[in-house]
């Protein structure tokens, strides 16, 4: 059993790579996009949610969901930066990326596309590639009791519109070490989030965390547009959200910040790069977790987890 673990994860990691040294990108077809405002029917509720399926063909491959309050319309109301959200890999055929994100600008409706994958022509290297998507052919349609829904406009035919999201590589990231602070404002800024973890306790019939218990989050942030530059995060607040946090940094110029919205799941990440003669570089990061928490056995202590998880910074 051991032997069969051991090529199966080897398979899994050949598997998640793409070839980096490709001038045409890489292209995602968009199997669907639907958007729903808030569920009038729900009391307190004033979220909207976002999906869009993504393929290599015609079988999803990724599952990429957001929710925001429909009043922020993609965009984090109070750093007015566009929210990030995982993109989470179906299970069938061969996903290519380490990790997929993407981001909705619903003012524009423009879908925005980043992922992260191991390069399979340089060994070692991780490649990122952006892109866009307009939507700029919605059908809207309300329901009775006023709440609306939008998906892609069908052809004259009927048909689905055939919508393709291309992404093209970002530039190699600057070393950490030697990067200057117009080097790093040149790059597109973005990290990959992994070891997410926060526990709580969750007595049974309640659907808050117990007070007190809530230990907020910690996580490793992994620079993708310095490289080099790692920063491991933990809370510093106290136990009830929005949590704050510190996150220490390998990098002497580099610290960072962050903030975390327990109810509705979102994490802002505040970098900040120290360029000399009191200058700064500050580079905000938004993104929502759906982390999943999952109940101890025989325990009301729920402890959640995340893949690695792709957080980006403004539009591209
Ligand atoms: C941002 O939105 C949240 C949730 O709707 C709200 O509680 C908060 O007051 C808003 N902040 C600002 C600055 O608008």
């Amino acid at each position: 059993m051991r032997y069969l673990a051991i090529v199966l994860s080897a398979a899994a990691g050949v598997q998640a790579a793409r070839q980096c040294s490709t001038t045409t990108g890489y292209t995602h077809r968009v199997l669907d996009a639907r958007y729903d405002g808030p569920d009038v029917d729900k009391p307190g509720s004033d979220l909207a949610t976002i999906s869009v399926s993504l393929s290599s063909s015609t079988t999803p491959l990724y599952e990429c969901v957001a929710q925001w309050p429909e009043s922020w319309k993609g965009f984090h109301n109070v750093t007015e930066k566009l929210i990030w959200s995982d993109c989470i890999w179906t299970g069938a055929g061969t996903g290519a990326d380490k990790s997929m994100a993407f981001a909705v600008d619903w003012n524009k409706k423009v879908v925005y596309l980043a992922h992260v994958f191991a390069c399979s022509d340089r060994q070692g290297t991780e490649g990122l590639a952006t892109g866009t998507l307009p939507l700029s052919d919605l059908d809207c349609d309300y329901t009775e009791d006023g709440s609306a829904y939008c998906t892609p406009k069908a052809t004259s035919s009927g048909a689905r519109p055939d919508l393709r999201i291309s992404t093209i590589l970002e530039p190699a990231a600057p070393d950490a070490n030697t990067a200057s602070c117009s080097d790093i404002s040149e790059q597109y800024q973005s990290w990959t989030l992994e070891k997410w973890h926060r526990q709580f306790v969750l007595t049974p019939g309640t659907f808050e965390p117990k007070a007190g218990t809530d230990t907020g989050p910690s996580f490793t942030l992994k620079s993708l547009g310095v490289h080099g530059a790692t920063f491991t995060c933990a809370t510093t607040s106290a136990s009830v959200g929005p949590f704050q946090g510190e996150c220490k940094s390998d990098v002497a110029k580099a610290a960072a910040t962050f903030t975390f919205d327990p109810k509705l799941n979102i994490l802002t990440v505040k970098q900040k790069w120290d360029c000399g003669n009191s200058a700064a570089l500050e580079t905000v990061g938004v993104g929502y977790m759906q982390g999943t928490c999952d109940r101890g056995f025989n325990s009301d202590v729920f402890t959640c987890s995340s893949e690695p998880v792709l957080i980006g910074t403004e539009a591209l």
